[in-house]
């Protein structure tokens, strides 16, 4: 059992369906809870975060990095960094770009630096990549072949419906569950 966080940014709707792959991924760790928390609510629920056992941080990559409102999300938390009421919680992330690549490790690393600022226990994707040269759509999880959080690429003419791909969303489904089970064995910090 174990209360998760998930807080996120999505201009137009794909990295919020893999924020909703997450989600569904932690509860499906049996007794956890998840709540979604989009940055421009953040500033009414800051308790909220400051409760969990685990915080997931996911943003879009624009121009390599991730978006500016995820940024400023990002920016507001030095208002309490100081106090560091997030030392010892889990953290993981997610990202979503357009091209395959898409140069988003740099949002996952800059998700990864900016836990490690809050003295959080960063939890990787335990998945290998997934086998090349069969088909990208076969179903297999880790289609984008990442190690440091949950990557997924959305075809800029397709709608949240339909992109990111199935693959991609249970990719982010397992790390949800993933730190749903690393919480609960660790307990509340
Ligand atoms: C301002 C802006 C910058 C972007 N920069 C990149 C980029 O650097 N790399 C990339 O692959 N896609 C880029 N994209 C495409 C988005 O990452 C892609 O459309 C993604 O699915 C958007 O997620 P969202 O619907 O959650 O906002 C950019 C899109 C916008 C609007």
């Amino acid at each position: 059992m174990s209360n998760v966080v998930v807080v996120y940014h999505s201009g137009y709707g794909h990295t919020r369906a893999m924020a909703e792959a997450v989600a569904r991924g932690v509860e499906r760790h049996l007794g956890s809870v998840c709540r979604l928390i989009p940055v421009e609510e953040v500033d009414e629920r800051w308790e909220c975060l400051h409760q969990a056992d685990a915080i997931i941080f996911g943003a879009p990559t624009y121009m390599g990095s991730a978006s500016a409102a995820f940024k400023g999300f990002m920016e507001s938390t030095a208002s309490f960094y100081l106090a560091q009421p997030w030392r010892d919680k889990l953290a993981a992330g997610f990202t979503n770009s357009g091209s395959l690549c898409g140069d988003k490790l740099n949002t996952l690393l800059q998700m990864a630096v900016f836990a490690a600022q809050h003295s959080m226990i960063w939890v990787g994707l335990d998945l290998l990549p997934a086998r090349s040269g069969i088909g990208v759509f076969d179903g297999q999880l880790n289609r984008l072949g990442s190690s440091l959080g949950a990557m997924a690429q959305s075809n800029v003419d397709l709608p949240p419906d339909h992109a990111p791909p199935p693959e991609d969303r249970n990719t982010a489904a397992h790390l949800g569950e993933r730190v749903a089970r690393l919480a609960e064995r660790l307990g509340h910090p």
